[in-house]
């Protein structure tokens, strides 16, 4: 095993889009920043230097972090924010993990332009795939776009208690691709060679859409999402929620020409009417043997915007393909929790004045999360510090639950939410299910939930209510995909599973970044074990205090 190392400096800097310049928050002067890659068994050094005028923290999206919660990264979670000017080093040994990951800052919106790849290679190298060794593998990282400065655009929602403008486009590894205005030389170009096969991994960065992916011409065959083997899934379009990642084949066997890739946004409803579709980013596949041609490449048909069962199809029909050794879903539980979420309403605020209806708010079982202001959860954990939490986040939702209703989730006395900084406490190595019920009282919305510190596997998954009886039928205990990201559907459910062998203070949150300021998550406080190896060291010396 080896010390992978790299430094990050955090920056504002200048870039040119749609004919504009504009300033961005970056690492490294670069959008996407710079990819890191490992082999599973490594550790993993990054010296984060913050340059930016901007409260940074930078999370490592779906590394489990074994006794090394400290490094999680998110802000007021598990650290206090690494302030202008100031620097800290992240360190974590990557275990039991391969694929695709990513980093992101987990701070205001700033992950919409700070964010890279984190490649796991397995330790013996790509010939240990367990699928073909592909000629060349290539990151697709799928961005969102703010013509404006995001940390301005979150303010002034949260100012408004509205929604927040939403981007001005979508991106493939940074780029807006051509369909934009003023935006033809700046469209990402993937080269390649007729009968090679190429292994495409495909993060979706955007910060509050799904994403459709499709390649005109080709199909895919996915072999992991998430970091973790799937069976081999021929499909010839892909879907990402907000920080999902799919592992996907493709060979280059069309006839030699050019092709667009694109991603288009995959929302409950259709976009309002534009002037143009700027919900669809494209890049071009060039075949090296092609002959010059000023035509337009081919152009894949992407799905609707509002293509439900396509999402579904795809979601559900993955399973996932354990390495020997590897842990397999268990089977005894210890916490059962019935979880709801969406969107409801908080009280508008005196200093809100166009606030009239409520403000908007979100919650997991009435309780819309509030970040705490002086110390971070990990830290009160740690040192015992009281008034920073409670330990009362509810198993089940306050009220009784509608199943009687088959149809959707639509109780009224779901919406309104008090606020609260409450975790739920797990002993060490329990096992903890949990039912997720997507509400719909505030119109239908996915959420994509996504947890720290741990992979979970996904049991089933279905629309309307949840229904115990009929739903623990279709529980796939053999083979089930694991994830660290969910999307649940619009109005629909999930039944997750995950042993809790992590001590420290673990998130769990929709990862459409505008729900996150709203209250739409909570944490979980795991127990040390019994054992030096099952206990949280203590924080590293530069950790960064309020
Ligand atoms: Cu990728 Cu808590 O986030």
């Amino acid at each position: 095993a080896a010390v992978v190392e790299h430094t990050f400096r955090v920056g504002n800097v200048r870039v040119r889009r749609q004919c504009k310049n504009r300033v961005i928050t970056a690492v490294n002067g670069q959008l996407p920043g710079p990819t890191i890659y490992a082999h599973e068994g490594d550790t993993v050094i990054v010296h984060v230097i913050n340059e930016s005028p901007y409260d940074m923290s930078i999370h490592w999206h779906g590394i489990l972090q074994l006794l090394t919660a400290w490094a999680d990264g998110p802000n007021m979670i598990t650290q206090c924010p690494i302030r202008p000017g100031k620097s800290y080093t992240y360190k974590f040994n990557i275990i039991g993990q391969e694929g695709t990951l990513w980093w992101h800052a987990h701070v205001s919106s700033l992950r919409a332009t700070v964010h890279g790849a984190l490649i796991i290679l397995p330790r013996e190298g790509p010939k240990a795939y367990p699928f073909p060794q592909p000629y060349k593998e290539v990151p697709i990282l799928l961005g969102e776009w703010w013509n404006a400065n995001v940390v301005q655009v979150e303010n002034k929602a949260l100012a408004t208690g509205l929604q927040p403008n939403k981007s001005d486009a979508f991106t493939i590894n940074g780029r807006l691709g051509d369909l934009y205005r003023c935006s033809d030389k700046h469209t990402y170009k993937l080269d390649v060679e007729y009968g090679k096969t190429y292994l495409l991994r495909i993060i979706n960065a955007a910060v509050n859409n799904q994403l459709f992916f499709k390649m005109a011409g080709h199909s895919f065959t996915v072999v992991a999402v998430d970091a973790g083997y799937t069976v081999p899934y021929p499909t010839d379009v892909l879907v990402l929620a907000p920080g999902q990642t799919v592992d996907a084949l493709v060979v280059a066997n069309a006839p030699p020409s050019r092709y667009y890739m694109a991603a288009r946004a995959y929302i409950s409803s259709p976009p309002p009417l534009q002037p143009f579709d700027d919900t669809t980013t494209t890049g071009i596949v060039r075949y090296k043997s092609a002959m010059p041609s000023s035509a337009r490449p081919a152009m894949p048909l992407m799905p609707d915007y509002t293509d439900t069962p396509t999402a579904h199809q795809f979601y559900t029909s993955l399973t996932g393909l354990l390495k020997p050794g590897w842990p397999t879903v268990p089977l005894h539980v210890d916490e059962h929790m019935f979880v709801t979420f969406g969107l409801g309403t908080v009280p508008c605020r005196r200093d809100q004045p166009r606030c009239t209806q409520g403000a908007l708010a979100a919650s997991m079982n009435n309780v819309s999360f509030e970040f705490p202001t002086q110390t971070s959860l990990l830290e009160a954990h740690f040192k015992g510090v009281k008034g920073i939490y409670t330990r009362d986040f509810p198993d089940r939702p306050p009220l009784v639950f509608d199943f009687t209703n088959k149809n959707l989730s639509t109780n009224r006395a779901l919406m309104f939410t008090s606020k609260g900084t409450k975790l739920k406490k797990v002993k060490y190595n329990a096992t903890v299910e949990i039912v997720l019920q997507n509400t719909a009282i505030i119109g239908t919305e996915n959420h994509p939930l996504h947890l720290h510190g741990f992979n979970f596997f996904v049991l089933a998954q279905g629309f309307g209510n949840f229904d115990w009886e009929t739903a623990v039928q279709s529980y796939n205990l053999v083979h089930p995909q694991m994830r660290n990201t969910i999307a649940v559907p619009t109005g629909g459910w999930a039944v997750i599973r995950f042993v809790a062998n992590n001590p420290g203070i673990w998130f769990m949150h929709c990862h459409l970044d505008v729900h996150l300021p709203w209250g739409l998550g909570m944490a979980f406080e795991v127990e040390n074990g019994p054992t030096p190896d099952s206990t949280l060291p203590p924080p590293p010396p530069d950790f960064p205090q309020c």
